[in-house]
């Protein structure tokens, strides 16, 4: 690839450095664009634009590769787990043993909330949507946890990491037990990240609560496709959070706003809604016929994505995951044959083709997840449980970067130009 890109407006030549990763497309350095030149780049959307350098997470769209800190996806998902794809994230290398132990043994530890954030939960209507708790609680935290969001101390960046790490499961499992109407369970550390997760969201104070292995497994596999994935819109709204200096708990509450929409991390509790609303295969066609129709704004849910143009290698991993766990549980849900067969066809018209739109990481989860017993609602709440860890990585990442200053993109004005003010006797 060349070293410079040139520019010309009108009778006017500029060069711009062109930059290389160590995979991926080569970006164009365009900071001093403006400077010179008396222009902006348009990029609504960020489309073809790299926002910072980053080391974390690489996603190849076009052959559907998704490397974490270089080790693919699938292979952390079959041979890895959670806390050790957390340790990977936030530091860069695999743990060793002790290193993992050690690790685990910190987060556990900070799994427990300070009890007047229990109150926080009365306050919401019983049939308050968990993703609205969880942004008033987690951006509430930094009420509490004022000794770790002085951002330009290392130790409490980490402090704010672990915290987060180990409180998103208890919170989003205090979010499920409240609108059940159910007591809240203290975390109990002598269980996994995962099963203390598990025994916290259906375990009851009335009866010892039995982790099952299979359950634990394929939920940890499910926090695992779900913890980092570049720059994508709510990591994007973190990193722009945490660009004016806010504290790392507002940042991560930004976060979850974002993840809330339909188009993003939503997507899981609409795409579950909307094989339920399918029913039966006979009824593919006639949602198929209206995914396509530019009138209709009905969209396949859990299909399509900005950056894959091919599978989303976590949607495989997904789709083999639902299969094992419905079949270990002796589960057979007709969604799942609906999800198959949606998927068969649509994976055959000319649309689906010709767009590049394939199943993402949201369209088989809520199979599994339901399998397991979660209600819709609380689907989007564990995609920010389980993206939590990339946040704060990608977060920490920001922080540490001497090329990071505050994010203000600039815009096309196309509004009145000035004019003077009239009095309302004179309109
Ligand atoms: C996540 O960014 C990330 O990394 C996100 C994520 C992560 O881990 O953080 O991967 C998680 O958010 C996955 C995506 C979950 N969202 C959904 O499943 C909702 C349904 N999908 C669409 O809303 C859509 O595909 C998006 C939002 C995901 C992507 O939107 P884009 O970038 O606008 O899609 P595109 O430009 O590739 O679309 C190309 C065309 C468009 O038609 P034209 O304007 O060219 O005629 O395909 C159409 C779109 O209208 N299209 C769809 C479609 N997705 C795109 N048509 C029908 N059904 C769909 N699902």
């Amino acid at each position: 690839m060349a070293d410079k890109a040139s520019l010309t407006i009108g009778d006017k030549n500029f060069d711009y450095p062109v930059m290389s990763g160590s995979v991926g497309p080569d970006v164009i350095d365009i900071r001093k664009l403006y400077g010179q030149t008396d222009v902006f780049t348009y990029d609504p959307g960020f489309t073809s634009t790299a926002s910072c350098q980053s080391q974390i997470t690489y996603i190849d769209g076009d052959a559907g590769i998704l490397l974490h800190r270089g080790y693919p996806i699938d292979q952390l998902a079959e041979q890895s787990n959670f806390m050790e794809v957390s340790y990977l994230l936030l530091n860069g290398e695999l743990p060793g043993s002790d290193e993992l132990e050690q690790f685990t043994r910190t987060i556990t530890r900070h799994t427990m909330l300070h009890e007047q954030l229990a109150t926080f939960y009365r306050g919401f209507r019983r049939d308050a949507h968990p993703m609205a708790i969880m942004c008033g609680v987690v951006g509430a935290l930094s009420a509490f946890y004022h000794d770790s969001t002085d951002i330009t101390d290392p130790r409490q960046r980490m402090i704010a990491s672990h915290r987060l790490i180990a409180k998103m499961p208890t919170i989003a499992a205090m979010a499920y037990k409240y609108s059940v109407g159910q007591p809240f369970l203290y975390p109990q550390n002598d269980l996994s990240y995962t099963g203390n997760f598990l025994r916290m969201t259906f375990g009851v104070p009335a009866e010892p609560y039995e982790v099952n292995p299979i359950i634990e497994k394929a939920m940890d596999r499910i926090f695992i496709l779900h913890a980092d994935h570049e720059q994508n819109a709510s990591t994007s709204t973190v990193r722009l959070a945490g660009s004016s200096g806010a504290n790392p708990f507002a940042c991560i509450a930004a976060g979850i706003a974002c993840l809330w929409g339909p188009a993003h991390g939503g997507a899981n509790e609409a795409a579950l809604n909307m094989l339920r609303e399918i029913g039966r295969p006979e009824r593919i066609p006639e949602y198929i016929a209206r995914a396509k129709d530019k009138d209709d704004p009905f969209r396949l849910m859990g299909f399509g994505h900005r950056v894959y143009k091919n599978f989303d290698p976590r949607a495989k991993v997904m789709q083999q995951t639902a299969t094992e766990v419905l079949d270990d549980l002796g589960i057979s849900d007709p969604v799942l044959d609906t999800a198959r067969e949606l998927a068969e066809i649509a994976l055959k018209d000319d649309y689906f083709i010709e767009k590049k739109l394939y199943p993402n990481v949201d369209f088989y989860s809520g199979v599994i997840l339901s399998a397991i017993g979660f209600p819709t609602t609380m689907f989007t709440a564990l995609f920010a449980l389980a993206r939590t860890v990339g946040w704060v990585a990608q977060w920490n990442e920001m922080i540490a970067d001497p090329e990071q200053k505050i994010g203000r993109p600039r815009q096309l004005y196309t509004g009145p130009t000035q004019r003077d003010y009239v009095p309302v006797g004179k309109r």
